[in-house]
């Protein structure tokens, strides 16, 4: 960025996948990296913004400026998110949070049979969602990986969450999840901008430069 055009704001940014536990070894969890969030966060930062990152299990340096925190289920990214969201003027849900979690957590390891074991699932709260329907609440950004109907489903979860922006993504056949491309189609009500294959890097900054104008930030 050639000004700051976050000066002053703060953003929150989720990012990686989440684990939630089956027993003291097993756990459920998804492909993401962590790598677009992070990037995500690095470039707020280099527009100036304060960046608060809550990150899932991930193997990735914090990006220089920026606060992080780690967790673990989507029950604490949920909690360590709402502990900070009135400082957030941004929040960015770049996070592949498990959608489901097992119903309980064993305390001991569960032991192998001859029989199978079916897994109950429950859902995880929405930290989106939640951080959504606040009032007052900060500009909010949700990512939508899919598999197939991209634009459609995505548009679906803008207006079913009540999200400022969406940033859709084709994953799948090696795409968007732990690679370092990656293309997005930003879209709000009424519009949308298609941001082409590119680093996650790169991606990241033209995403912020959006945000600002979305915005209307000078
Ligand atoms: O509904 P779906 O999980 O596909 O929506 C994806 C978006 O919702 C992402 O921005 C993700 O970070 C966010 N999300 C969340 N909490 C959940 C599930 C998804 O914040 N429990």
């Amino acid at each position: 960025f050639d000004y700051l055009p976050l000066a002053g704001k703060a953003v929150m940014v989720t990012a990686g996948p989440t684990r939630e536990p089956l027993d003291p070894v097993r756990y459920l969890t998804n492909r993401s990296s962590g790598r677009m969030g992070f990037a995500i966060a690095q470039a707020a930062h280099s527009a100036g913004a304060r960046v608060i990152l809550i990150a899932g299990p991930c193997a990735l340096p914090t990006p220089a400026g920026v606060e992080r925190h780690d967790v673990e289920r989507a029950s604490d990214m949920y909690s360590a998110v709402m502990a900070r969201i009135d400082e957030a003027d941004i929040f960015i849900g770049c996070a592949a949070v498990c959608d489901y979690r097992p119903i309980d957590e064993a305390h001991e390891k569960i032991k192998k049979g001859a029989q199978g074991i079916d897994l109950a699932l429950v859902p995880t709260p929405d930290i989106l969602r939640d951080v959504a329907s606040r009032s007052p609440r900060p500009f909010v950004v949700g990512f939508a990986a899919e598999t197939h109907d991209v634009q459609s489903h995505a548009r679906g979860k803008l207006l079913a969450k009540n999200l400022d922006m969406i940033a859709a993504n084709q994953v799948g056949d090696g795409q968007a999840f732990d690679v370092d491309e990656n293309s997005l189609e930003l879209l709000w009500d009424g519009g949308g901008k298609s941001l082409p294959q590119q680093p996650k890097h790169e991606l990241a900054l033209a995403l912020i430069k959006v945000i600002v104008e979305r915005m209307g930030l000078p």
